[in-house]
């Protein structure tokens, strides 16, 4: 943990009449730092697992990712670089299937978009996220949300950039799947809304 987010949960903290208390608004403090709250591989790949993602093959791209990686449901790969798991609705339904990396999500992704972004990933690359394109509602990032479940009020500007735009988010080369990768999680400026 940064010292400048231990100095954040100190404040929070001092908030409280008793220390656990705040123990909630923490963890978010946390998710919204680290992206995560317990150990993990360096990037924690969650495959949404509901049942709009589900349809939309979700579930393909999670079996797919754990073979890559050669671990199962909740493991990390054997470098300790990404770590693979099944969560429920990351709450960007019209993006299925939704892939989250620590804080950023990538939206429609074919089976083929999923595997370059984890090789991307294993190289320590993280792609800027991708939205569902036209009439997308979401944000790319869910760092600014975390932030203010926490209880520590608007956003810094390089938070607040990232969820509106995903600008600052990754941006180590090109988008995912830049160019078509066919299948159903290839059409994002057109496709059929659930
Ligand atoms: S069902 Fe996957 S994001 Fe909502």
């Amino acid at each position: 943990m940064s010292e400048e987010t231990l100095a954040r949960a100190e404040a929070l903290i001092g908030r409280y009449p008793e220390r656990r208390s705040a123990l909630l608004p923490l963890l978010y403090l946390v998710q919204a730092a680290d992206g995560y709250v317990r150990p993990v591989g360096r990037y924690l790949v969650s495959v949404c697992r509901t049942l709009p993602c589900q349809l939309r093959g979700s579930r393909e791209l999670s079996e797919a990712l754990c073979k890559r990686l050669d671990v199962p449901l909740g493991g990390t790969d054997a470098t300790g670089m990404v770590t693979v798991e099944e969560v429920e609705c990351l709450a960007a339904c019209d993006g299925a299937p939704v892939v989250q990396v620590n804080t950023e999500n990538y939206e429609r992704l074919s089976e083929e978009q999923a595997l370059e972004l984890v090789e991307r990933l294993l190289h320590d690359e993280v792609p800027p996220p991708t939205l569902a394109g036209d009439g997308a509602v979401t944000e790319p990032s869910t760092a600014a949300l975390h932030w203010r479940l926490s209880g520590l009020g608007e956003p810094p500007a390089d938070l607040a950039e990232r969820a509106a735009t995903g600008a600052g988010s990754g941006g180590d080369g090109d988008r995912i799947g830049s160019a078509p990768a066919g299948g159903a999680g290839d059409d994002r400026t057109g496709g059929e809304r659930l």
